[in-house]
């Protein structure tokens, strides 16, 4: 286990009512630090910390007059911003499909909150990084993005790909500020994102494609990005870090 220190640090964690986003921000409220956290859930009942650490706005990422409030709100109440894990996803399979034949709107959507989300919370926060002149940034994408399907979420895959791109960019541009960006690729973790895996056998048989025999818990993901996040990641900037049990040597 990583012991992590994050005394007078702020961090701003979407997808936080989710599973591995609530992992993440309990990981650094344990630390010591504050986090501004975001999701269009409710604010879960078992967060770490004391409430004076924290910061839980209930909104819609797709919405950047929303993101904007929320990280002002924050700043103000926490004076400034060290970190930020833009975890929010969503992976619709009864809707996502092939690209040839799905429903376009729903293709938009998957984009606007897949990736143009993202980007929504990188506009917000940078310039706060670039003020302390240090920061440290971590976006999640997926395996799936790195690999075919005979049945493809063709739209999720997609904007996953781009979540890469994005935060190799954003190293580039930034790594002049002393702000770092990391992308993470998780393979399969057990989360409210895959509640099709809802018995114990048919947890068991995903587990079985993985080569270390089991699918992941949300706190394997999350302490994997904090610590992307963390000092201890200082000279780790523009990597893709896959997480994945080993499921892509197969
Ligand atoms: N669970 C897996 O097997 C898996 C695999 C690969 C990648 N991922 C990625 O990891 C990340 C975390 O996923 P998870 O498994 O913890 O899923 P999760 O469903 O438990 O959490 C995602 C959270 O994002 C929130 N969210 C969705 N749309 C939003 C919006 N418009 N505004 C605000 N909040 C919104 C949801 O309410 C949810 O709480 C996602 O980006 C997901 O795509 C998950």
């Amino acid at each position: 286990m990583i012991t992590f220190d994050f005394s007078n640090r702020v961090a701003v964690v979407t997808g936080a009512g989710g599973g591995m986003g609530r992992q993440i921000a309990n990981i650094i409220l344990e630390a010591g630090g504050s986090v501004i956290m975001i999701d269009v859930k409710p604010e879960p009942g078992d967060l770490g910390g004391t409430p004076d650490q924290r910061l839980y706005a209930q909104g819609d990422l797709t919405e950047p007059e929303f993101v904007n409030a929320t990280i002002a709100a924050g700043v103000e109440r926490f004076g400034h911003i060290d970190y930020l894990a833009n975890v929010a996803g969503v992976l619709w399979f009864e809707h996502d499909a092939s690209l040839l034949d799905m429903d376009m709107a729903v293709w938009d959507q998957v984009f606007d909150i897949n990736l143009k989300s993202m980007v929504h919370m990188a506009r917000a926060v940078v310039p706060h990084m670039r003020e302390k002149k240090s920061g440290a940034m971590v976006h999640f994408s997926t395996t799936q993005c790195l690999r075919g399907d005979p049945l493809p979420q063709d739209a999720y895959s997609t904007a996953k790909a781009g979540v890469g791109a994005l935060s190799r960019s954003l190293a580039m541009q930034l790594a002049g500020d002393n702000i770092r960006s990391n992308a993470i690729y998780p393979g399969l973790t057990q989360t409210p994102l895959q509640a099709r895996w809802d018995t114990p056998e048919k947890i068991a048989e995903a587990g079985s494609f993985v080569p270390l025999g089991r699918i992941a818990t949300p706190a394997e993901l999350a302490t994997a990005a904090v610590f992307l996040l963390s000092d201890g990641a200082s000279y780790i900037t523009g990597i893709d870090l896959v997480v994945d049990g080993g499921l892509l040597l197969k």
